[in-house]
């Protein structure tokens, strides 16, 4: 299938960097939110990240100018009418997922793939509330995106071998290396990575060590390159937690258990490094 038009939905940390690979990678890309400051702040933190790849001359202005050419605000949903390929990146909540792929399967043309981003929840149910579940997807990436190689595919019960296979080469198109995963909950990186996070804040609840001690420990001892505490500030605690529910709900296992000082530090407000303070204070 040829896709040339890329709309993405959800200008935040994720959608912003996939707009920004894929608009280097030569397609037209829509990045779309729910206003249009959070648009704008979007599109400035793709501006600055390639700002400093001109910097450091690694990318010539009139490329930078031509990538921020192809990145078109948006924050009417009627630009879906145009494109070929939808990647959600809004919240990790499954309403607001369903309500705007019925939004998506209402506005966008009959070929269009409609993808998600969501770092946990079955694909195969968002696809179930559309009238094209075989050209539903998952197609998750890490973050940074601009930076991190993976894209994890997760194929929904119905998803077709064609969308599948389009999803695997637009993914090396933008220079990300594709890992098939089948759908189920968290899928294998978050199935893996988030219970560790989880423990390290069990740790610190418990009074085991200090943060910085935590995250020290497992980067000096495991080489990891950030301490899950810090790594989890960088996610965002809200994902976090909403990932921990999504495997504690979807294996139905207390091995899953969200740790209490999640809950409360979400309850807080306190989401990581976007809100300023989580595990740690950031100015
Ligand atoms: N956006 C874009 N680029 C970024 C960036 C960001 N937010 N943060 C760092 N970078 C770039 C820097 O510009 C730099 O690039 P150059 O070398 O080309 O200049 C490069 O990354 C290295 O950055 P730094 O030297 O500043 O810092 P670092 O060496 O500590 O690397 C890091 C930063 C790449 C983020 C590294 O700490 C890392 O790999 N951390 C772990 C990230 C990780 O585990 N991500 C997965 C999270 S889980 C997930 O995404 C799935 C989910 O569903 C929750
Ligand atoms: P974020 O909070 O930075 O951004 C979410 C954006 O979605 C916000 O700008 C918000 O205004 C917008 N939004 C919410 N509802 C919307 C709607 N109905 N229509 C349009 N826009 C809407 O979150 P994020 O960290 O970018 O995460 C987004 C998704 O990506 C989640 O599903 C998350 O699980 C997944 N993800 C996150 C990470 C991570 O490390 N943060 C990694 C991989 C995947």
């Amino acid at each position: 299938m040829n896709v040339q038009t890329i709309m993405v939905i959800g200008a935040g940390q994720m959608g912003s960097g996939i707009a920004q690979v894929c608009a280097m990678a030569n397609y037209k890309v829509y990045l779309h939110d729910l206003k249009e400051e959070y648009v704008q702040k979007g599109v400035s933190s793709v501006a600055a990240q390639l700002s400093r790849q001109v910097d450091k001359g690694r990318m010539t202005a009139e490329d930078r100018d031509g990538v921020l050419g192809r990145l078109h605000p948006s924050t009417s949903i009627q630009n879906a009418a145009e494109a070929d390929l939808i990647i959600e990146a809004v919240v990790e909540n499954m309403d607001v997922k369903t309500q705007v792929f019925k939004m998506l399967d209402e506005m966008a043309p009959e070929h269009a793939i409609l993808a998600s981003n969501t770092s946990s929840l079955p694909i195969t149910e968002i696809a179930a509330v559309t009238k094209r579940p075989e050209k539903v997807i998952g197609m998750h990436f890490m973050n940074p995106v601009p930076v991190m190689k993976l894209v994890e595919i997760i194929r929904g019960l119905q998803t077709s071998d064609e969308v599948y296979e389009t999803i695997e080469s637009i993914t090396k198109n933008i220079g990300k290396v594709p890992v098939e995963v089948q759908d189920f909950p968290g899928f294998i990186s978050n199935r893996i990575l988030m219970p560790m996070i989880n423990e390290a804040i069990f740790a610190l609840y418990e009074g085991v060590a200090e943060p910085e001690a935590i995250d020290e420990i497992m980067k000096l001892g495991m080489n990891h390159p950030m301490g899950p505490l810090t790594l989890a500030d960088f996610i965002g605690l809200d994902t976090c937690l909403y990932i921990m529910e999504t495997l504690q709900e979807g294996f139905g296992d207390d091995k899953y258990r969200p740790c209490p000082l999640l809950r409360k530090y979400v309850k807080a407000g306190w989401l990581g490094k976007k809100t300023g303070k989580g595990f740690y204070t950031y100015s």
